[in-house]
């Protein structure tokens, strides 16, 4: 018996020692700050430098880890983390060279963009924010928390939070859209589902990117410069970046972009002054990739040194890609040009990090082979996904009734987009394939109903296009003619009932370095759609995309729209949910849909001019107009349709006068008139009718996500406070000025009742 004790204790102390290495963070009081000071005063300069290096696992072939060209430089102690990297077993063992073969056996950073989901993959989003359920997308980043942590993975490059005015920006599917209230709203609910309890080895570490303004790129040309005033910056594009940041989030990722002329990663104001001096920020700051590279062409030095150098002095605290650092820095420290505090601070936050995770008392706590079997792509987490997709999916047009289709009959499925496995999923997505719209819907549509199948034509007829698309599976081209493809889809056409068009973007087409200049439905998809349309066969136009799209043509001329975005690895069947009525549609959209791409850049939430035009008027001379186009847009901010129909009524304020520190409640009663039960985005905005700087028409300033029974009736309330009417004037003063108040609450940024009161 007492051997037995006695080999346990060995064993324990032998196991917590492997885990451990030589340095171990063991849960007693030792404090952060201790515990990394102790281990930072063991490390050289060389040793600090290499915390501060993120780089690619280069080419590493599974099962001879030790043997990569990776291994040699964690041995040396060059290298603090690993982008990018996924499979368990080559994380635990570049895991097991940095705790075993590294001189003080610091463990490495692995981080992803886990952007929706991991195995598991949740609509794209932009499409999640459609939902506007905080709750869900909550959810969506604690599953994807939990597959992620249970592979290796314990750093996520999300959320990502830029705010965007411009669809032509393939980046917008990243991120919640135009809005500032709503895009605080999905950060906070995003670091909460990632990381909220580091004690859990299934809660990662946030990064909140890109820092900042990158959203505002200017063209929508990716990579592009960014000039913007700082009472934008201060009043809207900063907003979800700092709720990120309130809400815990553990890093934070610089943006390509310039600002004010210095591009982010080497802009001090910005992640010195504003981030770590007036905002506290205390987690790390990690560049883009090759950020650090590409200040020579931005023109902020001649050389890796120079900008390295640079870099460190703006406050980045670790290089992702560039290898800036670990190659110059201790040169530009030698000659006088940094000082070891820097480098310093940078180790240390990173190495905090490191701490906050858990990997010195644990570094395989995300190594655990038992839950990546258990965890990753339950069923219970797939459930999720295919509920959040359903409710990220926008009904755009729904003329009588056409949607939800019966289960009888037969429907052709026609579209380049249709049978594409290998597109459901979006950019950015960790799990390559969800099913096709044609197997979901075969497995969704029941006995009765037979499905027939064409692919109609090409993604477009431009192979050249087609070859462009960099992140995504690019989409199988098919040989035959256009002519030949059209003539197969007007014969299946012709023996259906109803016609489902599967068309619009590929997931390479929007996400990064995808920017697009005409968001037109592409060439020969515009043909098929209107050869069908002329067979005067009812069609539902089953739209992906990454972005908000120019559907001029379409809302005139097909009867039914759903915009599926791309809904992840369980969007086919939740679009069969949705199209034969088992869900009702919910989504509003979160970025406003052009007439054409001159109207861009654009946001409802935008300042007067001098000249504005009334409501629904359009063309008076001397205005701030188009000739060619009115300023409307064909589907405004939060517009969604539902298969049921809400009734507003009844807009009340419970006083017409605010004290600063009181507050007042605004309500409205929502009544579902239709047959189906639901969901409905109540949405409150408020405009500050004179101030000190000019003030947008209006800015959402509550959402509330209600279910209403058919038939149901419920009075709905937002308290207003004078907090939510703060803005930052032109000294950058947080401030709410007295005045006059409208309220307006309804179902969409154009459609609302409106009321008013003062602040005194
Ligand atoms: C570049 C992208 O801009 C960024 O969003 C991403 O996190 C990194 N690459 C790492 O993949």
């Amino acid at each position: 018996m007492k051997i037995k004790k006695y080999l346990f204790i060995v064993l324990s102390f032998w196991i917590s020692n492997i885990w451990a290495g030589p340095i171990k963070a063991t849960k007693s009081k030792q404090s952060m700050d201790e515990f990394v000071g102790n281990l930072m005063s063991k490390m050289t300069v060389d040793e600090k430098i290499g915390q501060l290096n993120l780089s690619g696992a280069g080419y590493v072939v599974a099962g001879q880890e030790m043997n990569s060209d990776i291994a040699k430089s964690i041995c040396k102690g060059q290298v603090g983390g690993i982008l990018s990297l996924k499979g368990l077993n080559t994380i635990r063992e570049l895991q097991t060279v940095a705790v075993k073969k590294s001189r003080l056996s610091i463990p490495l950073l692995f981080g992803l963009d886990v952007i929706h989901g991991y195995e598991t993959t949740f609509p794209i989003p932009l499409a999640m924010s459609c939902s506007w359920d905080m709750d869900a997308i909550e959810k969506a980043a604690r599953i994807a928390a939990i597959e992620a942590s249970a592979n290796g993975i314990c750093w996520t490059f999300s959320p990502m939070v830029d705010i965007c005015h411009d669809g032509r920006w393939g980046r917008i599917a990243e991120g919640a859209g135009e809005d500032p209230f709503l895009g605080a709203a999905v950060a906070t609910a995003l670091v909460k589902g990632y990381q909220e309890d580091f004690s859990s080895n299934t809660d990662i570490m946030a990064c909140v990117k890109h820092f900042a303004l990158y959203g505002a790129a200017e063209a929508g040309r990716d990579y592009n410069l960014v000039d913007m005033s700082k009472t934008r910056m201060f009043n809207e594009y900063f907003l979800p970046y700092k709720a990120a940041l309130d809400a815990g989030a553990g890093s934070v990722m610089t943006s390509f972009n310039t600002i004010n002329g210095i591009p982010s990663t080497a802009n001090k104001w910005l992640l010195t002054d504003l981030l770590r001096n007036q905002w506290n920020f205390k987690g790390f700051v990690v560049t883009d990739a090759t950020a650090i590279a590409e200040l020579i062409n931005h023109g902020m030095g001649s050389n890796m040194q120079e900008v390295s150098a640079l870099a460190l002095n703006a406050g980045v605290d670790m290089d992702m890609g560039s290898q800036g650092f670990v190659n110059t820095l201790k040169q530009s420290l030698n000659e006088g040009k940094i000082n070891e505090d820097e480098i310093n601070n940078a180790c240390r936050h990173i190495l905090e990090a490191k701490y906050k995770l858990g990997l010195f008392g644990n570094p395989y706590k995300y190594c655990d082979v038992n839950r990546s079997m258990k965890d990753t792509g339950t069923q219970e987490h797939r459930a999720s996904a295919r509920k959040l997709a359903t409710e990220s999916f926008v009904l755009l047009k729904n003329e009588n009734n056409l949607l939800p289709l019966q289960r009888k009959g037969t429907i052709a499925v026609i579209g380049p987009l249709a049978d594409a496995s290998n597109n459901m999923v979006g950019t950015w997505s960790v799990a390559k394939n969800g099913k096709s719209l044609i197997e979901g819907l075969k497995q969704t549509a029941g006995n009765d109903v037979k499905i027939l199948y064409a692919r109609g034509c090409n993604l477009t007829n431009d192979e050249k296009f087609q070859e462009r698309e960099t992140i995504g599976s690019p989409l199988y081209r098919d040989n035959r003619s256009k002519e030949e493809m059209l003539k197969e889809a007007l014969e299946v056409a012709g023996k259906s009932d109803i016609i489902i068009a599967a068309l619009g973007e590929s997931a390479g087409m929007s996400g990064e370095s995808s920017s697009r200049s005409d968001l037109r439905m592409l060439d020969v998809q515009q043909e098929l759609l209107e050869a069908l349309s002329k067979t005067g066969k009812p069609i539902v136009l089953v739209l992906f995309n990454g972005r908000p799209l120019v559907l001029k043509w379409e809302k005139e001329n097909i009867p039914a729209i759903l915009d599926v975005w791309f809904g992840g690895s369980e969007a086919a069947l939740a679009i069969g949910d949705v199209l034969f009525g088992d869900a009702n549609p919910s989504g509003k959209l979160t970025a406003s849909f052009p007439q054409n791409v001159g109207q861009l850049p654009y946001s409802y939430n935008h300042l007067n001019t001098g000249r504005p035009l009334e409501k629904g008027q359009w063309f008076r001379k001397f205005h701030s107009e188009y000739l060619d186009v009115s300023n409307d847009m064909l589907f405004p901010f939060g517009f969604g349709l539902s298969y049921t129909s809400y009734q507003y009524s009844d807009m009340r304020l419970s006083s017409p006068a605010l004290n600063a520190d009181g507050s007042i409640m605004a309500s409205i009663t929502v009544t579902n008139t239709g047959k189906r039960d639901g969901d409905e985005i109540v949405q409150m905005y408020l405009q500050d009718v004179v101030g000190s700087i000019s003030r947008p028409v209006k800015e959402l300033k509550g959402f509330k996500r209600i279910h209403l029974n058919a038939g149901e009736s419920k009075q709905i309330n937002f308290t207003i406070t004078s907090d939510l009417l703060k803005f930052y004037n032109d000294k950058l003063q947080l401030i709410a000025e007295p005045g006059e108040f409208r309220v307006m609450i309804g179902p969409d940024s154009e459609d609302y009742q409106s009321q008013s009161f003062k602040l005194e």
